[in-house]
This record gives C-alpha cells, structure tokens and sequence, in this order.
C-alpha cells in the first residue's frame, strides 16, 4: 500500500504530530510506504511531492508549522484540476490520500472522494470550528498563546488606566475568543456569532473605570457591529472565497475611545496564534488523529474524517463534517454574561 499525505489551508500546532504519527504506524506496523505530497493540494495538482519515511519525521513532533508545507490551493477552481490530481496520484502509484485540512481542504477531499478518489480526512484548524469533531488540534495552543498575551496585558492596561483591546482569529467561530477571554479575565468577549452593540460594549468599558480597574475586550476578526459591516483587510480573496480579516480591533478602539474619552489601543495577535510549539493537548490529540487515519485507510473506510468524540477517535463521512460549520451555541456565550461590564 503507497499512501499520499497532504497538509493545506492555514498552518496549524500538531500538524508535524499528526504526520509523525500516520508514517510512523503505517511503516512500523504494516509496511506501507508514503509520498508526501507539498503544499497542500498544490502538490498534488502540480506533482510536487517529497521523500516521507520514518527518518523524515525524526524530530518534528515538537515542532510547530508542517514539514509538507500549506497552501489554500483550490483544485476544483482550476480547469481541469480534479483529472490533473488524479493523474499525479496514479503517476506516484498511490493507493490512498490522507487530506489534513480545516473545511476548505476537507471540502475538495469530499468532493474528490465523490470523484472516486481514496481519500481519508483529518480536521486541522485553530479556529476550532469544524463539525463533526469535540476539538480540532492546534486549537488548545491558540487559546493558551492568547491567554498568556491577555495575562500580559492586564497590568499594562491597569498601570497607564487604559482600554486595551486584543484582537484574534477567528473567521466564523468565536471560539478562541470565548475560550481565552474566559480564561484570561477579559471584561468583554465580541465573537461573529453574537452582532455586537457599541453602546453596550462602551457602558460594559465605562463600568470597569468606576470600579477602578482597566478593561480587556476580546474581539474575534470576524466579530461584527450589530449595526454597520464587516472590518476587513482588503478587498483581495483566496481561492476558497474568503475575503482577508482583521481590523475590527483597531476600528473598536477608536470607536470606544471616541465614545468614553478613555485611551483605547489594540492588541492584534495575528499569526502569533498559529505558530511555533503545540502543547502537550494538541501533541497527543494530532498523534492520535494520525494512528487512526492509518486504521482508516487499512479498513478502506474512504470518504471519512477521523474525529474525537468525548475521549474516543471515531470517523465521520467527510460530507457531513463539511456540511456546516461549528458556531459558538447562544446559551453557552450567554453563560458568561456575569463577567461582562
Ligand atoms: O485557518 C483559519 C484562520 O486561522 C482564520 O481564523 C484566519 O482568518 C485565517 O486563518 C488567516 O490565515 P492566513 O493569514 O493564512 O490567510
């Protein structure tokens, strides 16, 4: 059995895990020899592969980012791309794919497995929001990285009694806002699912003032003004149709300092959330991902995503998973109300 791996989409803590894992029980345990395929679906649309053994992944379990590379290459965007895939995968002799991806790279492996392609996925993303599964990996780094910077920014903010505002991704979940503002002791949580109300988030900061105390709002990048639009970088879209984010903070901030009279400044965290090391949590989580995937693809279970579900690694159809999107539920942003103001 030859297997192809591929990482795409945004990079993630625990990618080099789950590699790790996949090479080490499909050599180990059943022989099975790999290709890795570069840059997401970038490799295999433009055969561009590399050398993947068990001296390949020697290391790297440590180690943040990808060893295959990422790209948000869009096959199905590309004439003639899903035939051209297909060719290179035959040309390496590949028997079955294994996809790690959020929804946009698990979205071309449901649409190839539909194709006829042997493909099995593992969900990636920081942002947490892909259904199907408890917790993707890469997420639990992100919100301990953002815990820390709000840690950090809380005595700054109270040595010069200003508002500071730390703004971090979160495209269509607000889950690493809600889960490191919660931990983190922040006084306001903005997150894309709940449209937010200037004139509340402004009484919320001014009450911190009078109880002499200086406020942390937590806002997601794709958090949005109950009345007004969407912040974005630019104009520009990636291949899977997303416009660029970020720019909510800087905008909040002006608008609270406009309204209160009180110093606002932001915080952007940025890439600083997807990189370097992942925790111990994401380590074992991406490991465990990846010894299952090798289990699907020994059973011929194509067309599904490994998942966690409680304690246990169970496999979801990739259509299912990539159906929908998974949002922060009202009632449980509605839980935290009494830390808000
Ligand atoms: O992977 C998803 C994500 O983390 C989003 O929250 C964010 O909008 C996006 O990545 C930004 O990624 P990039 O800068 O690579 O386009």
């Amino acid at each position: 059995m030859r297997i192809g791996v591929l990482t795409g989409g945004g990079d993630c803590p625990g990618l080099n895990a789950v590699i790790r894992g996949i090479v080490r029980k499909g050599v180990q345990t059943h022989d099975y020899e790999f290709v890795g395929f570069r840059d997401g679906w970038r490799g295999p649309l433009e055969n561009q592969t590399m050398q993947l053994d068990v001296p390949a992944v020697r290391g790297i379990l440590p180690r943040g980012g990808t060893i295959l590379g990422s790209s948000r290459t869009n096959p199905l965007k590309v004439d003639g791309g899903v035939r051209r895939v297909k060719e290179n995968l035959a040309k390496h002799e590949v028997d079955a794919l294994i996809a790690i991806g959020g929804e946009d790279t698990l979205g071309v492996a449901a649409e190839l497995s539909r194709e006829g392609v042997r493909v099995v996925g593992v969900p990636k993303t920081i942002d947490n929001d892909l259904d199907g599964t408890d917790y993707t990996f890469g997420f639990d780094t992100a919100v301990n990285i953002c815990t820390e910077a709000i840690d950090r920014l809380h005595t700054t903010a109270e040595s010069h009694r200003r508002v500071l505002v730390v703004e971090v991704m979160g495209r269509h979940a607000g889950w690493i806002a809600l889960h490191s503002g919660i931990a983190g002791g922040a006084n306001v949580i903005l997150i894309p699912e709940h449209p937010f109300d200037l004139d509340r988030v402004c009484d919320w900061v001014e009450n911190r003032f009078k109880i002499n105390y200086a406020p942390i709002v937590v806002v997601a990048e794709g958090a949005l003004p109950a009345v007004g639009e969407l912040v974005t970088k630019d104009d520009s879209l990636d291949a899977f149709g997303h416009v660029r984010l970020s720019g909510v903070g800087e905008w909040l901030a002006g608008e609270i300092q406009a309204r209160t009279g009180k110093e606002a400044r932001t915080t952007v965290l940025g890439h600083i959330q997807r990189g370097g090391t992942p925790t111990a949590f994401d380590r074992w989580l991406a490991t465990r991902f990846g010894l299952h995937a090798v289990d699907a693809v020994r059973d011929g279970d194509f067309g599904t995503m490994v998942a966690l579900r409680g304690t246990e690694i169970v496999r979801a159809p990739l259509s299912d998973a990539t159906a929908r999107i998974k949002t922060v539920d009202p009632s449980l942003y509605a839980e935290f109300d009494v830390f808000f103001g």
